[in-house]
C-alpha cells in the first residue's frame, strides 16, 4: 500500500479528477477542492491510443504534486495508456501515491502490479466496461485496489452506465476485503449512496465536483452524502 496510508483503504473517499478542472488555473482549482478535506485527487493519464484523447503526463503531475502533498492529499493517477509499464517509475517519480492500469492492456499484470508495489505505491487494476470481472482473475490477490468504469474511458462528462451498479456489487463478493473498490464515470449525488451500499470505497467524480464553477461546494455535499451512509464491512 506504500504511501498511501492504510485507513485510507476502508474509508470512504471522494476522489475529484482534475481532469474536469479550469485548466487555465489548475493550481487554484486543487486548492479549492483541497478545501474541502478531500484526500485523495484523482488524475486522468490518456494516450491518445488506448482511448481516442490524450491529457497530461509526468511533468504535469511533477507540476502539482507538491501542492498536494502539502495539504495532506494523495495522487491517484489512472492510466489510460496502451503501455502502462513503460511509465510506471516516471509517475512514481513525480509523486504519485497509487496508480491503476487497465486490465485490457497489460498481459503480465503480476509483474507490472509487483512493480508498482516495490516502487511504494498502491496497485490498482482497471476495468471497461465491457470487460467481465473473471478478467481480472488472480489480480484480485495481487493489487490494492480495482477501479471500475463505469463509463468508456476517455473523457468526463459521460453519463453513468447503470449495469455499474451490479458489477460492483458482484466484484465486492468476489474481491478480499482489504481491496478497495473504486468507481469511476459518471458519478453524482444522484448516485453516489447507492454505489457505496454496493461496495465502493473511492468515488471519482469529475465533472459533478468541477463543472458548476463550485468545486469546494460540490465535494463537500458529495463527501455529506457519503458520510451518512453506513459503510459495508
Ligand atoms: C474518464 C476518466 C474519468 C473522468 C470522470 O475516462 O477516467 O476519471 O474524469 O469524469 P466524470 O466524473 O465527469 O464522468
Ligand atoms: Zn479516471
Amino acid at each position: 500500500m506504500g504511501r498511501v496510508p492504510e485507513e485510507l483503504f476502508t474509508r470512504r473517499l471522494l476522489a475529484p479528477s482534475i481532469l474536469s478542472a479550469d485548466f487555465a488555473e489548475l493550481g487554484a482549482e486543487i486548492d479549492r477542492v483541497l478545501d474541502s478535506g478531500v484526500r485523495l485527487l484523482h488524475v486522468d493519464v490518456m494516450d491518445g491510443h488506448f482511448v481516442p484523447n490524450i491529457t497530461l503526463g509526468p511533468p504535469s503531475v511533477a507540476a502539482v504534486s507538491e501542492r498536494i502533498h502539502a495539504r495532506g492529499a494523495y495522487i491517484d493517477a489512472h492510466l489510460m495508456i496502451s503501455d502502462p509499464d513503460r511509465y510506471v517509475e516516471d509517475f512514481a517519480r513525480v509523486g504519485v501515491d497509487a496508480l491503476s492500469v487497465h486490465v485490457e492492456v497489460c498481459p503480465h499484470l503480476h509483474r507490472t502490479l509487483s512493480r508498482i508495489r516495490e516502487l511504494g505505491l498502491a496497485a490498482g487494476v482497471a476495468i471497461n466496461p465491457a470487460t467481465d470481472l473473471s478478467a481480472l482473475g488472480e489480480a484480485l490477490l495481487f493489487c490494492d485496489y480495482v477501479l471500475v468504469m463505469s463509463v468508456n474511458p476517455g473523457f468526463g462528462g459521460q453519463s453513468f452506465i447503470p449495469e455499474s451498479l451490479d458489477k460492483v456489487r458482484r466484484l465486492s463478493e468476489l474481491a478480499p476485503p482489504k481491496v478497495a473498490i473504486e468507481v469511476d464515470g459518471g458519478v453524482s449525488a444522484a448516485n453516489i449512496v447507492r454505489l457505496a451500499e454496493a461496495g465502493v470505497r473511492w468515488f471519482v467524480a469529475g465533472s459533478s465536483v468541477f463543472s458548476g464553477g463550485h468545486p469546494r461546494r460540490e465535494a463537500e455535499r458529495l463527501q455529506d452524502l457519503l458520510g451518512e451512509t453506513p459503510v459495508r464491512p
